[in-house]
């Protein structure tokens, strides 16, 4: 992928902040570009897909949201927080479920996050924010069946900055992507996707049986085979 910032200064870090992803997008819609990537130690509103709050306790976790400046208008947005997710799971050894949680053994150990604010100039720029689990030993009741983080997987706890350090590495070696049969051979060797159980937009439950070359899942739904774009996962609540 295009490096995601130009200078060291792009990278700014802060203690505690309500959403990194929520304050990216008021940079992008304020027409700043002076920060790309910003990481906080801990976040008081975190925000997960659907509307979800996200836990992010303070050094225990990466949460950082990183403004595409380079990708403003790209035709396949959704493909970039798969290729974010891609060199997470790469660079930390996860696992991944369409279209882009981490996964540990099984649980839920971080996710990604896309929004299109639109800047000054009416360009729509990605803003993708990865949300990481790394030395959380307890969660809050309603995720606590599902979430895991590296330390309870049994792995070493990284500090935030260095597992941002080793994906922001990662993604420069990420292949362009402008379809995602650019990453399907890097993503296939990471994807545990198949068989997992997801609600589809109607309420239903669907069985995954393919992660499609064009990207898009395809579900057997009471025998029926459908297929959805991750478009609909990101933006469809
Ligand atoms: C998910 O629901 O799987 C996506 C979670 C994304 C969480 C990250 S943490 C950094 C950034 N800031 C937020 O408020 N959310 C994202």
């Amino acid at each position: 992928m295009r490096p995601i910032w130009n200078r060291e200064e792009n990278i700014v870090w802060v203690e505690s902040i309500d959403s990194t992803q929520t304050e990216m997008c008021r940079v992008v819609k304020s027409g700043s570009t002076s920060v790309t990537v910003l990481g906080s130690l801990e976040q008081t509103c975190g925000r997960g897909r659907f509307g979800r709050d996200w836990y992010s306790p303070a050094g225990k976790c990466l949460a950082a949201s990183f403004a595409l400046f380079e990708y403003a208008d790209w035709e396949r947005p959704e493909l970039l927080g798969m290729a974010i997710g891609l060199a997470a799971a790469q660079s930390l050894d996860l696992e991944i479920a369409w279209p882009n949680d981490l996964v540990l053994n099984g649980k839920k150990i971080g996710g990604i996050i896309a929004d299109l604010p639109k800047n000054p100039i009416d360009q729509l720029v990605p803003v993708i924010g990865i949300g990481i689990n790394l030395g959380i030993t307890e969660f809050p009741s309603e995720i606590k069946e599902t979430a895991s983080s590296l330390v309870l997987e049994g792995r070493k706890s990284l500090r935030p900055e260095d597992a941002l350090d080793l994906i922001l590495d990662a993604i420069s070696d990420i292949p362009e992507p402008r379809s995602f049969q650019s990453l399907q051979t890097l993503w296939s060797v990471h994807d545990v996707s198949i068989g997992k159980m997801y609600k589809l937009p109607n309420g239903e439950l669907g069985k995954a049986v393919e992660v499609a070359s064009n990207g898009f899942l395809t579900v057997e739904v009471n025998g029926l085979i459908q297929t959805f774009p991750s478009a609909e996962a990101w933006f469809g609540n």
